[in-house]
């Protein structure tokens, strides 16, 4: 069958090609050129695929919308503004195009067929490639590698090279994370990384819209959550650590509205992007409690959306455990639940202070009356109500390494961030985990020690320092556990990192070296041939995003790191 509808995609094409001689171009790239490295690469003999403005785009049933994806690349990166789209049919045949990029269907020829995200990329005589994949995402995927063989300036034809790549990621979740709380983004930027992570062929967008900064999406049961909880009053100047403190006075804040929040997930889903929302839960609450101080352990108390950062402990009051925050918790998870196709929902659960647990006689009557031990028990209570709410949605929780501090429900998924010790104690307890040590995944972190850095939070993680992280841990290896780590994550907390550019020049390229270890082998990595293609296929993609990145990534080497500032593994 799916011979036959090759053959049939293929049986139009005539073999030669009629182009002009004007502005003649070779792509400048090679397969051996592309990041992430893919797993195979067989370069064939003959002659190279040309293609041009007229190449057809040639798609399966239900992926329209990739084939169109692709054609917008295409415009954008070398000018191919007028490529036509047409569905691979019989009838296809009656249109005899010269050349064309065939997006077919099926499983790889490969004998490991059971990759989901898995592609493969082929020519075919002088006048078509294939992309062959099963899913959305391996089509994706295959996309990104046919893009890096394109030059990135107009071009009136490209010759790809005979070539056949077979390629999969090594890890089933790859993700990056985005603080819009702290500094809140537009939907276009928001979009804007949804390109970067589909072209660096993550899967994952980790969206943080709850913290004590402020509450980042509309809702509809709890408006308070939005017209008193989505607005602060004043931002902190400078560094947390700074005495004086200083702050700025002016309002600041917003929210994504349901219908920019389905928008951005139409955007996501075309490009394979699974976003996964993180409400915040049972600390990091200020902003909850502004709006409904009945949920906090200080119901009397008129609490403001916290205008500082860095409360853990302090002012930070969490939610009390009545039967008010049970309905409100039901009731939000739900809500967000059905807004988000994902199968997973991201309940924080991280830092939550026990201080108010201990001094509120509520607190205190619930530990008793529930038989529970003590404080970090109510978190347990909780987090696992919440467990249960939102597996009536289908839905399976992902929380930070705290929520490990008790019994907890085995579906849980475990965001490792102090270190690799929740992930490690994740997996002997059979939960899946997703490693995200802030010593190497928080890119928030500096990456240079010259000015533009000077603010973000201490810990140096230059790009050799991501390049060289290994996400399963020797002892997980050594006990035959290592399947119970999904993957890893980069995470940007936007404390620092004000604007859009901000978040640009923190991730590039720490994100770029992160894909090829995510999708990589371990022992395929290879630093100096990374930069070789960093700078030669990446760097050009920064420029013509006309994104920000870090210029002096090649300075700033691990050899500079100071004793003990290093990104090493907590
Ligand atoms: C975290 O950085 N508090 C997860």
């Amino acid at each position: 069958m799916k011979t036959t509808r090759i053959i049939l995609a293929l049986f139009c094409l005539v073999a030669i090609s009629l182009v002009s001689c004007t502005q003649k171009k070779t792509a400048p790239a090679s397969a051996q050129d592309i990041v992430p490295k893919p797993v195979s690469i067989l370069q064939k003999e003959g002659n190279p695929v040309i293609l041009t403005k007229k190449t057809v785009i040639l798609y399966d049933q239900n992926f329209k919308d990739q084939a169109k994806y692709l054609k917008d690349q295409l415009a954008q990166q070398c000018g191919w503004t007028s490529l036509s789209l047409v569905e691979n049919t019989p009838q296809t045949t009656d249109r005899q195009p010269e050349s064309a990029i065939v997006l077919l269907s099926g499983g790889s020829s490969h004998s490991d067929t059971d990759k989901a995200e898995a592609y493969k990329l082929y020519t075919v005589d002088e006048n078509s490639v294939i992309i062959e994949a099963p899913t959305i995402r391996g089509f994706i995927n295959g996309i990104q590698s046919l893009l890096q063989l394109f030059p990135v300036e107009n071009a009136d034809e490209v010759a790809i090279q005979p070539v056949e790549i077979y390629d999969y990621p090594r890890f089933a979740y790859r993700g990056m994370h985005l603080d819009v709380v702290r500094h809140m983004f537009s939907v276009d930027f928001v979009k804007k990384y949804i390109d970067y992570l589909a072209f660096h062929k993550f899967n994952t967008l980790h969206w943080h819209l709850t913290d004590d900064q402020g509450w980042r999406i509309e809702m509809l049961s709890y408006p308070k959550l939005n017209s008193i909880g989505s607005w602060r009053n004043s931002t902190l100047i400078g560094h947390f650590f700074d005495e004086p403190v200083r702050y700025d006075p002016n309002r600041y804040g917003g929210f994504y509205t349901r219908s920019e929040v389905k928008d951005i997930l139409k955007y996501a889903e075309v490009r394979g992007i699974m976003v996964i929302p993180e409400i915040d839960i049972p600390g990091h609450s200020r902003a909850t409690i502004a709006a409904y101080p009945e949920f906090s352990t200080k119901p009397d108390t008129t609490w403001n959306v916290a205008y500082t950062w860095g409360m853990y402990n302090r002012q930070n009051n969490v939610l009390a455990p009545r039967p008010e925050t049970f309905e409100f918790l039901k009731t939000v998870f739900g809500e967000v639940a059905d807004l988000f196709p994902a199968p997973y929902l991201h309940i924080g659960g991280d830092e939550c202070s026990k201080k108010w647990w201990k001094e509120d006689p509520f607190c205190q009557q619930f530990i008793k009356a529930n038989g529970l031990k003590d404080e970090a028990d109510i978190q347990t209570y909780i987090v696992n109500e919440v467990v249960k709410y939102v597996q009536n949605k289908g839905k399976i929780i992902i929380g930070w390494d705290e929520i490990l501090e008790g019994e907890l429900d085995p579906a849980a998924v475990i965001m490792s961030w102090r270190g690799e010790k929740g992930g490690i104690s994740a997996a002997k307890r059979k939960h899946k985990a997703v490693m995200t040590p802030s010593s190497v995944m928080y890119f928030n972190r500096y990456q240079t020690k010259s000015k533009r850095d000077s603010l973000q939070i201490p810990g140096y993680i230059p790009l050799e320092v991501v390049y060289a992280y290994e996400p399963v841990p020797e002892a997980l290896k050594k006990e035959g556990l290592k399947d119970y780590i999904l993957g890893a994550q980069a995470c940007v907390w936007t404390e620092y990192i004000p604007t859009e550019k901000d978040v640009e020049y923190m991730i590039f390229p720490r994100m770029t070296a992160l894909s090829e270890v995510l999708w990589v082998s371990s022992e395929k990595k290879d630093f100096d041939d990374f930069k070789r293609r960093l700078k030669l296929n990446i760097i050009p993609r920064y420029n013509l995003w006309n994104s920000d990145y870090c210029r002096d990534y090649e300075e700033w080497t691990t050899a500079r790191v100071k004793e003990g500032e290093q990104g090493v593994i907590d």
